[in-house]
């Protein structure tokens, strides 16, 4: 049970929009940097300009505030790198990662956060990440249609889709490993893996013939 339970918190894989807004498109390859090392999968990017229009259903709830039309002019001025990131509690850690909206408290409060480090105040504030994972599905939506629903198995999902398909294997191959001891375990497990992968097509030994004239 204790195990099944600590599986489940490793695989549960959530995702989230992130956008490099146009003030930080010169710092890009940087923050992408930044994602990766922090634990994150890029699932999909795109550079692009986002129309007033789609920004206006990016940030629909802030309709009618003060900064809604300097937000979308800003958010459409330029091209923004769009992101579908993926990890444990992508939602959640990105929003710490980036830290608080108005970058001139973010170098206060959160000196180490992207908007600290490449935004300039509450409205350039090079990041955007999404709120909640149905905020993200939706933004997500937004900016790339065509990505399915949700690729990654999570959850019971996940969980029951590892014990079925690949956790027997792997726990041959780990004790086969572990008797062993080889010098380099990840090579000797992949190579084991190939060798014992239980979806390889069989093959018939006795039909196969060496060729007699070589
Ligand atoms: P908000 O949803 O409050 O912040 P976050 O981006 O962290 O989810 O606001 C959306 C964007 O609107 C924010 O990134 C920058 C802009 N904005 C302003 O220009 N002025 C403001 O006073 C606020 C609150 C936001
Ligand atoms: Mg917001």
């Amino acid at each position: 049970m204790m195990e099944q339970a600590q599986c489940a918190a490793e695989v549960y894989v959530e995702r989230t929009l992130a956008l490099i807004k146009p003030d930080a498109i010169e710092n890009a390859n940087e923050i992408e940097e930044i994602i990766l090392r922090s634990g994150f999968t890029i699932l999909q990017r795109r550079k692009v300009v986002l129309s007033p229009e789609l920004c206006s259903d990016i940030y629909a709830a802030h309709y009618g505030k003060m900064f809604f039309p300097s937000l979308t002019a800003f958010m459409s001025s330029g091209p923004t790198v769009a992101m579908i990131i993926a990890r444990h509690q992508a939602v959640a850690y990105w929003r710490e990662l980036i830290g608080p909206a108005d970058s001139v408290k973010a170098k206060e409060t959160h000196p180490g956060s992207l908007r600290a480090l490449y935004g300039t105040d509450e409205l350039r504030n090079a990041v955007h990440g999404s709120e909640t994972t149905s905020a993200a599905e939706r933004e997500i939506r937004f900016i790339f249609p065509d990505a399915t629903a949700d690729p990654i198995p999570s959850g019971q999902d996940a969980v029951t889709y590892l014990s079925k398909f690949v956790n027997p294997t792997l726990l041959s191959g780990l004790s086969e490993l572990c008797k062993r001891k080889p010098t380099d375990p990840i090579t000797w497990l992949a190579s084991w893996l190939i060798a014992n992968n239980p979806n390889k097509p069989k093959i018939r030994e006795d039909l196969i013939k060496e060729p007699e004239n070589l």
